[in-house]
């Protein structure tokens, strides 16, 4: 009943040139199972909305501010990620939880935001190294799906994704035991919170250090719909590969 979702975060990463990965992209037809979203840096949303105009392929932002407009230099409104064309945003990332001091009253405000715009919340979670090693995991992600997650979620408006701060960029993985174990529990929490409806048509993705080479492992997990992936999105090859994969898992 899940569709699946392939989401790819360019982070500070493109500048004009890097439109041809995106063209390329676009240029293969989307598996039938399986929702393309990118989320290219502010500066190349419109040229990115163009490209994509007609394919299988969504734009998103990276992040929006709480507020729909105002006094806020430099930041960028839901409405605004709207207007150039972005169908989505990634919300409390763990690099904006840790480098903007976003804490999960934040993340709900963006999220709230995101939703008054029409766009699909993409919210983050995950634990650090030090709460894995004493055994917080749950604690945490419990934590942060309560208090990052506004009360109105949909399975529309709603995608969690789990990444462990650990393993962004690092090119370590969890096991496969451990990816599943978060992923049941995020499951049983959106159920418990927003009944069986919204809780099963939720997608939640996994994200940190997924390639090529590790996504039909990744992807078998039950309760895994797709990734949120970073540096293997920037380009159209490795970013197809994890695609394929997860549109035959
Ligand atoms: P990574 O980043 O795939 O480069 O580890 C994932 C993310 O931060 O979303």
């Amino acid at each position: 009943m899940r569709r699946k979702l392939a989401a790819g975060n360019w982070k500070m990463n493109g500048l004009g040139d890097a439109l041809a990965e995106l063209r390329a992209l676009a240029a293969t037809p989307a598996p039938q199972n399986t929702d393309i979203l990118v989320c290219p840096p502010a500066t190349l949303l419109s040229r990115a909305s163009d490209i994509v105009k007609g394919t299988g392929v969504a734009i998103g932002g990276q992040d929006c501010h709480a507020r729909a407009c105002g006094a806020h230099t430099g930041d960028i409104s839901a409405d605004m990620l709207a207007d150039a064309g972005a169908r989505a945003v990634i919300i409390g990332h763990s690099e904006r939880r840790d480098e903007h001091h976003e804490h999960d009253e934040h993340v709900r405000a963006k999220a709230r935001a995101a939703w008054s715009s029409g766009l699909t919340a993409v919210i983050c979670m995950g634990e650090s190294l030090a709460e894995r090693e004493a055994d917080n995991t749950l604690d945490i992600i419990g934590g942060q799906l309560a208090g990052s997650i506004p009360d109105n979620a949909t399975g529309e408006n709603l995608v969690v994704a789990y990444e462990p701060i650990w393993a962004i960029g690092t090119g370590r993985v969890p096991t496969i035991a451990q990816i599943g174990e978060v992923h049941d529990f995020i499951r049983a929490r959106l159920e418990r919170r927003f009944g069986p409806g919204v809780g099963l048509s939720t997608r939640i993705l996994y994200g940190g250090s997924v390639k090529p080479d590790n996504a039909t492992e990744i992807f078998s997990v039950p309760n895994v719909d797709g990734a949120l992936v970073g540096g293997a999105s920037l380009t159209a090859r490795d970013f197809r590969a994890i695609i394929d994969a997860l549109s035959a898992a």
